[in-house]
């Protein structure tokens, strides 16, 4: 079979620009983009990434600074890296947990991607947790998170957006409305990691409002295949701390919470 000449074209100069016109976004390619971040973190270097020339942020725990004086730049020996992929908004969440090194780290990463084009990187989004945050000891939440399965769902088990993100916006609203934490599918064996606290099950003892101001800033990552949902936030509920909730949903319940707060 003849390939059409023009695109056979237009496929040879994307390849030779380096600029692959045809970059669209699929799991697979939001996940390999997330491998090259967890590259360049354990590097230092950025050098890995395609940063937009024309619309790139980097946020570090809700503030936009320089990328040069980010997390980023400094190499991190990773003991766990788990990500999700979220195609409709073109967009990937990737937990790394450092426990050596002079600093220790357990870091909640969002990267957006422009108008579903993978061919760049609009925003890198990451709460960075170290010595001194909520609950902080990078070892306990790796022994935590390392003993949880977050393999792909069944497709006939996998939880709908909708249901993911009415579930990570309820569990932000506990803290101002007081309805939210039983509108909430607990799972009987949830277990909820915040920092290094383990609570399970996870459904108790939970906030029924109380404070007035929502807690803002919310991004969302949606992932329908692992069942999950991640919303970076400012917790403004108990004081604007930059904060990562993440949530695992298994036979349509809450089955795993963490949490990763400045
Ligand atoms: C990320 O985790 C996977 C296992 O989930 C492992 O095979 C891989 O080597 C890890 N990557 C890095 C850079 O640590
Ligand atoms: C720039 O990137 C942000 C995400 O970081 C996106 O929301 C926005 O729409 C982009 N702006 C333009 C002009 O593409």
């Amino acid at each position: 079979m003849r390939v059409t000449p023009l695109l056979a074209q237009v496929t040879a100069l994307a390849m030779l620009s380096g600029h692959c016109v045809l970059a669209e976004c699929t799991r697979e390619s939001l996940l390999s983009e997330a491998a090259a971040y967890i590259t360049a973190q354990t590097a230092g270097k950025t050098d890995g990434l395609k940063m937009s020339a024309t619309n790139f942020t980097y946020r570090e725990n809700n503030k936009v600074v320089d990328i040069k004086r980010g997390v980023i730049n400094q190499p991190l020996k990773i003991d766990l890296n788990r990500s999700t992929a979220d195609t409709v908004a073109c967009a990937s969440y990737t937990m790394l947990i450092s426990t050596s090194g002079s600093k220790p780290y357990v870091l909640a990463t969002q990267i957006r991607h422009d108008d579903n084009d993978m061919s760049s990187i609009a925003m890198i989004d990451t709460i960075a947790a170290t010595t001194g945050s909520l609950f902080f000891n990078a070892k306990r939440t790796l022994s935590l998170i390392q003993q949880e399965t977050w393999t792909p769902l069944e497709e006939s088990q996998r939880p709908s957006r909708e249901l993911l993100k009415k579930v990570g916006d309820a569990y932000l609203d506990m803290w101002t409305d007081k309805n939210a934490a039983d509108s909430i599918p607990w799972g009987t064996q949830c277990e909820r990691v915040e920092g290094s606290q383990l609570t399970k099950p996870c459904g108790v003892s939970l906030p029924r409002g109380g404070s007035a101001k929502n807690n803002g800033m919310r991004r969302y990552v949606i992932d329908e295949v692992i069942g999950s949902v991640d919303v970076l936030c400012s917790f403004d509920s108990l004081g604007s701390l930059p904060d990562s909730h993440e949530i695992r949903v298994e036979d349509g319940k809450v089955k795993y919470v963490h949490t990763v707060t400045v």
